[in-house]
């Protein structure tokens, strides 16, 4: 038995073993809801019965309650005519009485009704030479004003009638209230003869209690630590944005360099300069987001444009055939919401081109898509190259590996793809345990020489790019990408704190 528990038993003992919650609570010094705790375990192994009654209960409502302190408001408009000496202005005698304009009928009519006084016209006056002594309905208000709440059956048959007008009058409430009794049964007794010893408990281990040793002499109060406590919803980084802070993290883990450019980019690092033709299907207005206004930004330096331009028609030094069309510098002029971070790739590479390179970007990127369980039209890519002399396919297998690895991702494949850009080009695929089947996790490859003749770089380039959203479905068992942008607090309260 637990404290409290043995104290409610001692209190109702010395109550005569039957009490009202309310009693034992003052006799034992405990809060109410923790007697009521104690009597439903004391109840549970059968040392009390629990008895219950519902009761009327009629309480005063605040107009009651200032009736009962400041007296009723014809009681006020008597005193106040007596003591002007018995026929009066009534608003004067209102003003002398302190009573609000609404009151005034109210006073006259009970003067009236209890023959303190008349009426007559706008004069009211009373014979009385005396005040009367309280009447009932005084006295019952000041009653249940003394005792908060009084139980409507415990009245006898007239003061429940006087009751009836003080509820007309509309100065008290009547409210259901349930009435708990605790009474000892005979094994509660007998619990008693043997004797209950009321020691403190200590529910809590201070510095005091250490040093002084007076731990070892004191009881310390058992909790129960598998109680379900209430759940805590702590303020924490939006899943997506921890997985983007992953990302970064591994990509400086193995040694790389950020890097960022705009949201917005010509078509000539979006597409030109990566080689892809400018009447490519995934130019068209189906998969690019072009600009309105402006619609044209400024084109890089004339050699650069003149080498892409060449590669286009001819394929220029690179002994590739190019395209064969007429290459236009107005199309690489069209600015454009960057369709991947494949643009920041290629015109970083414009500028440093002294190996070794390892740079990544993780930013977002635009495709006019239809938005489904699986398409965004605004993501984020992860990005990187590597640059070196003698790098091959198999290095740039061996770092996503690692890369996605250190993710977690446990089941990853290679698969050939194309890219107008790569040679060879590849994919990485990972297995989505919860849709059981392959996803994309990113485009790989070796970037041409028709790419990188114009830009001047000459040892071989391992590239890739992926959505990260993807990445974040695995990661976090989703079978719809739109989750992620929902901002659907359930889900997000329930989603871990770290991932
Ligand atoms: N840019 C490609 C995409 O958006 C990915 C890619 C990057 C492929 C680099 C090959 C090399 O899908």
């Amino acid at each position: 038995m637990r404290l409290n528990e043995r104290k409610t038993l001692v209190a109702l003992q010395g109550l005569g073993g039957k009490a009202s919650v309310e009693d034992i609570a003052k006799k034992s010094g405990l809060a109410h809801a923790a007697v009521m705790r104690a009597a439903l375990t004391l109840s549970a192994i059968n040392l009390v019965k629990v008895h219950e009654q519902q009761w009327n209960v009629a309480a005063l409502n605040e107009e009651g309650e200032s009736y009962a302190q400041y007296g009723l408001p014809e009681r006020r408009l008597l005193r106040a005519l007596l003591r002007l000496g018995g026929e009066v202005d009534v608003n004067q005698a209102a003003q002398e009485a302190g009573l609000d304009a609404g009151l005034i009928p109210i006073a006259l009519g009970w003067l009236k009704k209890k023959k303190w006084g008349e009426i007559k016209g706008k004069k009211c006056s009373s014979d009385l030479n005396a005040e009367p002594p309280l009447g009932d309905d005084e006295k019952l208000l000041a009653k249940i004003f003394e005792e908060r709440s009084i139980i409507v059956d415990s009245l006898g048959r007239k003061l429940k009638e006087v009751l009836h007008v003080l509820r007309r009058r509309k100065l008290v409430d009547l409210e259901e209230k349930t009435y708990r009794e605790l009474e000892l049964t005979a094994e509660g007794w007998k619990t008693i003869k043997k004797g209950l010893k009321i020691i403190d408990e200590v529910t809590q281990l201070t510095p005091e209690l250490i040093i002084t040793g007076r731990w070892k002499s004191v009881k310390l109060t058992k909790f129960d630590v598998t109680a379900p406590g209430p759940a805590v919803y702590p303020g924490k980084t939006h899943p997506l944005q921890q997985i983007i802070k992953r990302a970064r993290e591994i990509f400086l883990e193995m040694g790389f360099t950020e890097i960022r450019g705009p949201f917005v980019e010509t078509a000539f690092w979006n597409f030109d300069a990566l080689f892809q033709p400018q009447d490519h299907p995934a130019r068209e207005m189906m998969d690019t987001f072009y600009l309105a206004n402006p619609q044209a930004g400024r084109l890089p330096s004339r050699r650069l444009v003149e080498a892409v331009a060449k590669t286009h028609e001819d394929g220029w030094v690179t002994g590739s055939k190019g395209w064969r069309y007429k290459w236009s510098p107005e199309e690489a002029k069209r600015l454009v919401l960057r369709t991947h971070t494949t643009a920041e790739t290629i015109k970083y590479l414009a500028t440093y081109k002294k190996p070794p390179i390892k740079v990544f970007s993780v930013d977002r990127v635009y495709r006019n898509e239809q938005v489904t369980y699986k398409h965004l039209a605004e993501f984020h890519q992860i990005e990187g190259i590597v640059v070196d002399k003698r790098v091959t396919l198999r290095d740039l297998m061996g770092t996503l590996k690692t890369f996605y690895t250190k993710f977690g991702i446990e089941k990853m494949e290679f698969w050939p793809s194309y890219f107008p850009y790569t040679e060879p080009s590849a994919q990485a695929v990972a297995y989505h345990p919860k849709l059981k089947r392959w996803i994309e996790l990113c485009g790989m490859g070796v970037f041409r020489p028709e790419v990188l003749a114009p830009v001047r770089v000459n040892c071989p380039v391992l590239a890739w790019g992926g959505g990260l959203e993807r990445l974040a479905m695995i990661e976090l068992g989703l079978d719809d990408v739109r989750m992620l942008y929902a901002n659907n607090l359930g889900w997000l309260r329930r989603m871990p704190l770290c991932q």
